[in-house]
């Protein structure tokens, strides 16, 4: 490798994961109030399968470097940096451009790996300094690597939008990225978590990981009338993911004047439900859409503080990313998939 090249992994003329090629790109001088960081661990998000498949925009300008969620140590900075140096520890926002406040459009259209530009997938990315958030001194970069966009969007469905107290039931959809993070801050704050998923296995792993009931959604279709059952009828709040095909049970199973966080579409994005039952019951839909970088660094601290150890279920290295999509297409894993760069 020469000094002005580095490898990535990108996608290369249309969509699909075959597409995938371990490529090189310019390693790119940082400019005023930038960084260099040579990355170290990635994680893959149900996003990233979408973006390479060209489900998530089938607009996509391509060549591109998938991937939001990146760790690793700052190697050149530009002139004016104040929030880091050389060699700090980082992990990458997902939204380089919402750093706090309310979203708007701006800056949801920078999201890393997509409409902001080439994402993670590479040994070194040159980024505003305003988008890296220091890594606790124990913390792993893989495990950093599985901290900005499901983690920070199940942090933001359970505390910043959910407001989950001690003694709330909880229910999560599945053991992918999200909803295992969702499980682990719920337990934190205090909470009773009621999960699904489509196995037996995944069932036995959900129960390590502190669910207090699992139900298997293919055993028991009306899971929604099973987890109202096991709560008593007062289910507050729960991690939507499923989208089209579980928003209507979602709907019948949570109580009056609870929350369904909207994160995902993972059966659909277009549903027909019958909404009265969130009109007469005053329930709360809450759509979330991941987080800002001042929300990144809280939950950083409460991971740091409360030793939450986020589930890594497969690693790949860089040059078997196409393996790392397709076991996420399969939904073999239990967590996060994490790419070691
Ligand atoms: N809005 C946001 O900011 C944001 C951020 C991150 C993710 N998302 C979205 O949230 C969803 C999950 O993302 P992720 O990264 O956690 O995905 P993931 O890791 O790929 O999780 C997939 C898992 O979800 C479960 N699942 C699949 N279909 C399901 C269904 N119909 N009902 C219930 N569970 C189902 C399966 O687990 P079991 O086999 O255990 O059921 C599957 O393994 C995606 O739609 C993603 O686009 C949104």
């Amino acid at each position: 490798m020469t000094d002005t090249s580095i490898r990535a992994v990108a996608l290369e003329g249309g969509f699909g994961v075959d597409r995938l090629t371990l490529t090189r790109r310019e390693r790119i001088a940082p400019g005023p109030r930038q960084a260099r960081v040579r990355l170290h661990a990635a994680s893959l998000n149900r996003r990233d399968l979408l973006l390479v498949e060209g489900v998530y925009n089938p607009r996509q300008a391509l060549p591109i470097v998938p991937g939001s969620d990146g760790a690793g140590v700052v190697e050149a900075v530009g002139s004016g940096c104040r929030r880091v140096k050389v060699g700090d520890r980082v992990v990458v926002h997902f939204f380089p451009g919402w750093i706090a406040g309310e979203p708007t459009a701006e800056k949801l259209a920078t999201g890393l790996g997509g409409p902001g530009g080439d994402g993670v997938l590479r040994e070194a990315m040159t980024i505003d300094e305003d988008a890296l958030v220091a890594i606790p001194a124990e913390m792993s970069f893989e495990t950093a690597a599985t901290l900005p966009c499901a983690a920070l969007t199940a942090w933001s469905a359970i505390v910043e939008l959910g407001r989950v107290r001690p003694g709330d039931t909880v229910v999560t959809q599945g053991t992918g990225g999200v909803s295992i993070f969702a499980l682990q801050v719920a337990k934190m704050c205090g909470a009773r978590v009621i999960a699904t998923t489509s196995s037996p296995a995944k069932a036995e792993r959900l129960h390590a990981l502190g669910a207090d009931h699992v139900i298997d959604y293919r055993a028991e279709p009306d899971w929604g009338r099973a987890a109202r059952n096991l709560a008593d009828g007062r289910i507050d709040l729960i991690v939507e993911v499923g989208g089209a095909g579980t928003l209507e049970s979602s709907l019948r199973a949570i109580r009056p004047g609870g929350c369904i966080a909207l994160i995902g579409v993972l059966s659909g994005a277009k549903a027909a439900v019958t909404l009265t039952l969130a009109v007469m019951r005053q329930v709360r839909l809450q759509g979330v859409t991941c987080g800002d970088r001042e929300q990144l660094e809280a939950m950083l601290r409460a991971v740091a503080a409360n030793g939450i150890d986020p589930a890594i279920s497969h690693t790949f290295a860089l040059e078997e990313a196409r393996a790392a999509f397709e076991t996420m297409r399969a939904e073999r894993h239990v967590g996060k998939i994490v790419v070691t760069i």
